[in-house]
């Protein structure tokens, strides 16, 4: 059998601290790597148990299985698909595995491991990583370690920074709780093997949008960690105030507890772009007391301010029946002169369209513009966009902790579920002329309209 590793595989195989992270650009050969790792360990230690976690089965299927299927010698080797483990004829084993959920760890309670792998370790939460690795140990005496491969991004991108990055300098082993970790970086041109295969994938990755392009080509861990609205830049979407014209449409979103009222007002141009012109961001999330519905109402109408109103729209929990009095927020919100309309909540696809509103896009110029602008007054709107985070479960969602970073986004995204329509475009202004033609006996005239 015949190997050849680049040198900083090698280095990844040869490295015996504790926690080893492989990271960086993606295509360095980083799951090479860990494959390769895992046949010379297994070799090595005759009846070791090594374990490789990829975040979905599908995901395993079609990377590390794939991987060792073609790279482990079959005279040696075999899978047995239906328990995803690969057993050597010394005895050694290497089971594949997969954690969709957080609770998925717990399938692995009892089993005891030489070492365990996570690829794509920023698709792991850290309570998973934390948990699997408490379950490191043995009594054979073989060496126990965690190595785990990753590019930047992904949920994870935030705890696998601090844990590596940010606390080991690169290929230096440090101490940390008592333990060794070290951080290898893994760079695309380390992978001779990929760049003569395929000379255009550098060219792709060069035309990744910008913070795509850093973490899969540069390997750059200073990307925006883990932020759910990766759309969402300052420079594109934040604008100083304007007067918006009369003939636009006016809107006003919300969302409303006594937690907090977040209420925005939005007016839509004629070509269906939007600007949130203002801002009401009151409650016990911000130190306040929470707005009654009569305040709240009453905050409404303020931000309304003498402008025709297309809808006010809500989620539908406004319109839940009260036990007591039998009536709804949504009806005490009428009696105080606030009528709202009521939007689909569906989370999912209102965040998808949210993001589609807020997509940087080339303008006439060549600059970037977006569908959606917010006037640099909306302060509580801007902050929430910026800092809110990926679900840790979830990335098509975003983290409804820190609770308070949720109430401008929610109002937002009622917007974009509403549907709102722009005014229809005013019709060209009508044009028009006479030509006159004299007839011989100049009695009549002919008006052509043209
Ligand atoms: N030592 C090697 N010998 C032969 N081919 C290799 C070697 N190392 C990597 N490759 C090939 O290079 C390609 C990229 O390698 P690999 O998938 O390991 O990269 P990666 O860093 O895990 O990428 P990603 O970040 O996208 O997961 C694969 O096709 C792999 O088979
Ligand atoms: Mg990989």
């Amino acid at each position: 059998m015949e190997l050849t590793l680049t040198s900083r595989q090698k280095r990844f195989c040869d490295a015996d601290a504790f926690e080893v992270l492989f990271g960086g650009a993606a295509g360095g050969g980083k799951s090479y790597g860990q494959t390769a790792d895992a046949l010379i360990f297994a070799l090595k230690y005759p009846g070791s148990r090594q374990i490789i976690f990829r975040r979905t089965l599908p995901e395993l299927e079609k990377s590390i299985i794939r991987t060792a299927l073609e790279m482990y010698p079959r005279d040696i080797y075999s899978y047995r698909r239906n328990d995803h483990t690969g057993t050597f004829v010394n005895g050694s084993t290497v089971e594949f595995a997969y954690c969709d959920n957080e609770d998925d760890v717990y399938r692995y309670q009892s089993a005891e491991y030489d070492v365990k792998r996570f690829d794509e370790l920023t698709h792991f939460t850290e309570r998973m990583y934390l948990y699997m690795i408490s379950r490191c140990r043995g009594v054979n005496g073989y060496p126990k370690q965690i190595k785990s491969s990753t590019n930047p991004g992904g949920i994870g991108h935030s705890w696998v920074k601090k844990r590596f990055i940010s606390l080991c300098p690169p290929d230096k082993t440090v101490k940390a709780d008592g333990m060794t970790r070290l951080f290898l970086p893994s760079r695309l041109s380390d992978n001779r093997f990929l760049i003569r295969a395929d000379p255009q994938y550098k060219r792709r990755l060069e035309a990744l949008d910008d913070r795509d392009r850093r973490a899969l080509l540069d390997g750059d861990w200073d990307i925006e960690e883990g932020r759910f609205f990766t759309q969402f830049c300052r420079a594109v979407h934040v604008i100083s105030p304007f007067s918006p014209p009369p003939r636009w449409r006016k809107y006003i979103s919300l969302d409303y507890g006594l937690d907090m009222l977040a209420a925005y007002k939005i007016a839509l141009d004629d070509n269906g772009r939007a600007y949130v012109t203002g801002e009401v961001y009151e409650g016990k999330d911000n130190g306040g007391d929470g707005l009654i519905v009569s305040q709240a109402a009453a905050e409404i109408k303020r931000l309304c301010d003498r402008d025709e109103i297309r809808a006010v729209y809500a989620p539908p929990d406004l319109w839940s029946r009260q036990k007591d009095s039998g009536s709804s927020i949504a009806d005490l919100f009428f009696q105080n002169g606030v009528r709202l309309t009521r939007v689909a909540s569906a989370r999912r696809a209102g965040w998808l369209e949210l993001k589609e509103w807020l997509k940087v896009e080339k303008d006439e110029l060549g600059g970037k513009t977006a569908r959606l602008k917010i006037f640099d007054c909306c302060k509580n709107l801007i902050r929430s966009l910026s800092l809110i985070q990926c679900d840790s479960a979830d990335p098509t969602d975003c983290a409804t902790r820190p609770h308070e970073l949720t109430h401008a986004p929610d109002a937002l995204r009622y917007f974009v579920s509403g549907n709102p329509r722009p005014q229809a475009p005013e019709p060209p202004p009508y044009r028009y002329g006479f030509s006159f033609e004299k007839r011989a006996d100049n009695s009549e005239k002919k008006i052509n309209i043209i």
